[in-house]
Parts: C-alpha cells; sequence; structure tokens
C-alpha cells in the first residue's frame, strides 16, 4: 500500500486535511500526518518511510531526499519550491511537483490587504491615501500577478506590470499595460508588488539602482520571497528618501533594524501568511493529493519542475 505523508510545519486548516485524507483513502493508499514539528531531523525521519510527501514551504533538502528509501514524489503544495533543492531530488530519483495557482488569490489579496492597512495609518485615527488612480507596477504576471492586476483594476488603479517570461499580449488581455524593462517599470509606479521567484538569478536583485528609481511615495509590496531583497540597499534607499515604505508578508532577516529605524514605514507578518485561508489551503492541499494519485495510478507528471 502507497502511503502518503502531509508534513506541514505550518499544518493546513481542518478541513483542508480531511479532503486531502478522503482523497487518499478512496485511492486505497495510506496517510500520515506530521504538522507543527520543531526539528527538522522530524522531517528527515518522515521521508523515511513513505512514498510521497505533501509540504508547503518546509525544507526538503539532500538530507531528506536521500533519508526517503522509497520516496518517489514531493508535492509542495503551493508555488515557489525555492524550499526543495532540486538536483538532489533528480539524483535520488524524487519528481517534484508544485500547484502552481492554487493558493494566488489568497496570496494577492493579502498584498492589497497589507497597502491598505498602511494607507490608513494601520487602521488608526489621521488621513489616510487612497488606491484609486495611483500607480500599480506588477513584478511579474503569474498566477498571483494575474490576481492582483484584476483586483487593482477593480480599485481604479492605473496598472502596469513586467514579466520578461510572459508574452506581452497575454497581459495586455487582463487591461495591464506590459512594459519592455524593469527599470521602466521602477520608475512609473509608485506601488510595486512583487511576485518573482526566488532563486539564483533573482537572489538580492532588488537592489538600491532598481528602488531609487521609484517616484514620490514610493510603496514596495512583498508577497513573494525575502531572500530577493538586497536588505542593505533597502536599508541604505529608507534612510535616504522619508518617502519610502516597504511591506512584506515575511520578515526581513534584519528586521529589527527596519523596525526601529522606520517603524512607521514598514509592515511585516511574523510568519507568511499570504496563502493562510482555508479556501488556499483546500486548493492547494486537494490538488497535491489529486497529483500524487494521478501519479501512482497514471504516471501522470504534470506539474512536474524538475
Ligand atoms: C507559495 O509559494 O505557494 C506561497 O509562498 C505560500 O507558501 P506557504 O504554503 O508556506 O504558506
Amino acid at each position: 500500500m502507497k502511503k502518503v505523508t502531509v508534513a506541514t510545519d505550518k499544518p493546513f486548516a481542518k478541513e483542508a486535511v480531511d479532503k486531502i485524507r478522503d482523497i487518499i483513502a478512496d485511492a486505497d493508499f495510506e496517510l500520515a500526518l506530521l504538522e507543527k514539528y520543531t526539528e527538522h531531523q522530524q522531517l528527515v525521519e518522515a521521508a523515511q518511510n513513505t512514498d510521497a510527501l505533501i509540504i508547503r514551504s518546509d525544507k526538503v533538502d539532500a538530507q531528506v531526499l536521500r533519508a526517503g528509501n522509497r520516496l518517489k514524489i514531493v508535492v509542495r503544495a503551493g508555488a515557489g519550491y525555492d524550499n526543495v533543492d532540486l538536483s538532489a531530488a533528480t539524483e535520488t530519483g524524487v519528481i517534484v511537483m508544485n500547484t502552481p495557482g492554487q493558493n494566488s488569490n489568497a496570496v494577492a489579496e493579502l498584498a492589497f490587504g497589507m497597502m491598505l492597512f498602511m494607507n490608513r495609518n494601520r487602521l488608526n485615527s489621521g488621513t489616510g491615501a487612497e488606491l484609486r488612480c495611483k500607480k500599480l507596477g506588477i513584478h511579474a504576471f503569474g498566477n498571483v500577478g494575474k490576481f492582483v492586476a484584476r483586483i487593482a483594476l477593480g480599485f481604479g488603479m492605473d496598472v502596469y506590470a513586467f514579466d520578461a517570461f510572459v508574452p506581452k499580449e497575454v497581459i495586455e488581455k487582463e487591461g495591464v499595460k506590459a512594459l519592455d524593462s524593469v527599470e521602466e517599470l521602477y520608475s512609473m509606479c509608485q506601488y510595486i508588488s512583487l511576485h518573482i521567484p526566488a532563486n539564483t538569478e533573482t537572489k538580492a536583485s532588488i537592489n538600491y539602482n532598481l528602488l531609487n528609481m521609484m517616484p514620490h511615495g514610493a510603496t514596495l509590496v512583498n508577497t513573494a520571497r525575502k531572500e530577493v531583497i538586497h536588505e542593505d540597499d533597502l536599508l541604505k534607499i529608507m534612510e535616504e528618501r522619508p518617502d519610502f515604505r516597504y511591506l512584506s508578508d515575511i520578515e526581513p532577516s534584519k528586521k529589527a533594524e527596519f523596525s526601529e529605524k522606520f517603524a512607521n514605514r514598514v509592515f511585516f507578518t511574523p510568519k507568511k501568511m499570504g496563502a493562510e485561508t482555508g479556501e488556499a489551503n483546500i486548493n492547494a492541499g486537494v490538488a497535491a493529493a489529486r497529483q500524487i494519485v494521478n501519479f501512482f495510478e497514471n504516471g501522470d507528471e504534470t506539474f512536474r519542475v524538475n
């Protein structure tokens, strides 16, 4: 009997786990749960005796993959798979998949939650600012970027996007102006919403030169990954420009310094919570379970990333 282990440091909503359990039971597979674990070693041990892993931002490194003596597939229930060592997975013959699009709306809504919260003085009294007619630049037009665009258009924002990998027609079909370069995007837009993945090309790529191109009242919204920001450069910009704000779904590595120096101009969620809705948990968890069953029963490798 195939065994599927859900290993989530940040657990899915109960309803999502129940739905995963049903899908696994219908396939006559066995389900194991490892939630809210505190040591990486627990994940290593969970990988030892299972055919499949469902994870979120859990760190599946070479140690986990090598421990997986019968492990065939890891599905990251979500979009970004920078937490999985893809070359170690390929080396050990483990297939890695993600579930693109399943939690994107939740992440997009949080980007607006943070913008509104900060534009209204953290919901305290005082004069705020509106989003309507402001320029929003979407950096990378994948699933989250697309949802951000739709919400922004509803708010009456002037929406621009740059994505080196998405044809301009795809962007323009959404009613968004497609730009030719990242520099153009940052120069034009007061609000930038980041949706690039974290990889060797993008890490620390949001740097001084780019950030300093942003117009007055610059607001950088990061629901992507903290690693894409060059934190020292961002600190420097914020020192130099009292108009610059940084809102991020996950604390930066230098959180203490940002908070101490720029308390009124930063907002950070303590733990990544973009995908923390019941709907996103169900969508991503169910998709992951179905992909695993489909892989074992039909050899389906759609959404494979290695
Ligand atoms: C993703 O890449 O799907 C999001 O960042 C959500 O991550 P999470 O499942 O750890 O909340």
